[in-house]
Parts: structure tokens; C-alpha cells; sequence
């Protein structure tokens, strides 16, 4: 993603209310301490410039939201976006997607989404792709019993690197696609910025929905 450096944006970004500074201080607490409402927890790894969730929180008022992204330019658009929707059950998370198993309990998250996450193509960068094993095993550790991972991309290698790193992570695979557009999957779809951008050019997406057994 091209984006030009901002001087400020990591005060801005600290200052901002719906960035939750020290989340590991919210372990365990995060509905009865911060949303204050037991609602399913849903989170969003690599949220890029927000579209996504600007969107989702409107539609889906009863889940509590949360972003997560570590470049701070990034995260200032999506703050803008979600000030824009004033929706009260929406929040962000400065850091790396590697921190999440030290600011979510075992079982506490209900869903995670990763949309268009960097494919990292180069073998050596293997280890940083967000379904890596690594990765994989802590969204194990956060999510309740019947908790889901859910996955769109654009990248044809991404898509068949996270299917066999699912399987061998003991993940199941509920449902999956190599064109989301034409599949039954796509009602009620939330069109990510990326998204959006490989949709306008013809690009198929594939998608999938995996439970850890
Ligand atoms: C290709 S963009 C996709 C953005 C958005 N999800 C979309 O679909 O439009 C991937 C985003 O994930 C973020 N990202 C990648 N690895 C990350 C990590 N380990 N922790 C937090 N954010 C990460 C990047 O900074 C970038 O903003």
C-alpha cells in the first residue's frame, strides 16, 4: 500500500477515542470493561483504510467491532471512515496482528476476518503471511468453540497456501470459492477497499470460512 508519511499520525492515532491504547489491559474484559455489552466480538486483521468496517458496524449494530492495523497513516483513514458513521460499537487496535494472543483471552473472539492480507510471495517471507501456522495457532488459542476464520484475496497463491495451512493446523473448512462474485457466498457481502479495487477490474476473489476442530 503507497501512502505518504505523516509527521503526527502516531499522536494522532493515540489520541484518537476509538484507538484502544494498552489493550492488553482488556484481556478477558473486553466486553464487560470497554463495549460494556455482551455482544459477539468480531475483529478485522490488516484493516487497511477501514471500508470494510466503516460499513459492517452500520449493518451489524449488535456485534462489537475491531480493527487492527500497524501502519498508523493507514489506521488515520480508517478512524476518519468510522468517525463518519458514529457508530458506538466500533474501536481500533494499533499494533501487529503477532501481539493478538497477549490482548485477547482464550475464547473470547467469535470471528476474524482477513481481507486481502499482503500475499508476501517471496519464500523467505513465508513466516509473515497472517495463515501461517504461527498465526493460525493463535487465532486457535483466542476463538470460542465454534469461532471462525473467514478469508478473501485477490492472490491465487495466498488462497492455496492458507487452504493447506488451514488443514494442517486442524482447521475445517466450511465453505470456500475461487469466485466469490458467482458463488452463493456473496450475499450479504462487505466490500472491502481492495476489494472494491480487483472487483472494477474483472479480478475473481477467493474466499473461504474455517472453524479449528
Ligand atoms: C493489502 S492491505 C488490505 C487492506 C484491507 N483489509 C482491504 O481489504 O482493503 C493489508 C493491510 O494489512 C496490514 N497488515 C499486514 N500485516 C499486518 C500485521 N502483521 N499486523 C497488523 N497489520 C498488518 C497492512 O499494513 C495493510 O494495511
Amino acid at each position: 500500500m503507497r501512502l505518504r508519511r505523516k509527521p503526527n499520525a502516531q499522536q494522532m492515532v493515540q489520541e484518537h477515542p476509538r484507538v484502544v491504547n494498552n489493550p492488553q489491559t482488556y484481556k478477558g474484559k473486553w466486553h464487560s470493561h470497554l463495549f460494556k455489552r455482551d455482544r459477539p466480538l468480531y475483529l478485522e486483521l490488516g484493516t487497511g483504510k477501514g471500508q470494510f468496517l466503516s460499513q459492517a458496524c452500520l449493518e451489524q449494530p449488535s456485534v462489537n467491532w475491531i480493527g487492527v492495523e500497524r501502519i498508523e497513516e493507514v489506521l488515520l483513514q480508517a478512524l476518519q471512515k468510522a468517525d463518519d458513521t458514529e457508530c458506538e460499537n466500533l474501536r481500533f487496535l494499533w499494533m501487529d496482528v503477532k501481539l493478538l494472543s497477549e490482548v485477547f483471552a482464550p475464547g473470547e473472539v467469535d470471528r476474524i476476518y482477513l481481507h486481502f492480507s499482503d500475499p508476501w510471495p517471496k519464500t523467505r517471507h513465508t513466516k509473515r503471511r497472517l495463515t501461517y501456522s504461527s498465526f493460525l495457532q493463535q487465532y486457535r488459542k483466542v476463538l470460542k468453540e465454534n469461532g471462525e476464520v473467514l478469508l478473501k484475496t485477490d492472490n491465487e497463491g495466498l488462497f492455496d497456501f492458507s487452504l493447506e495451512q488451514l488443514e494442517q493446523a486442524g482447521y475445517r473448512l466450511i465453505e470456500s470459492t475461487r469466485d466469490l462474485y458467482h458463488s452463493p457466498y456473496l450475499s450479504g457481502n462487505i466490500a472491502t477497499e481492495y476489494e472494491t479495487k480487483f472487483t472494477s477490474r474483472g479480478m475473481p476473489i477467493y474466499y473461504l470460512k474455517a472453524q479449528p476442530l
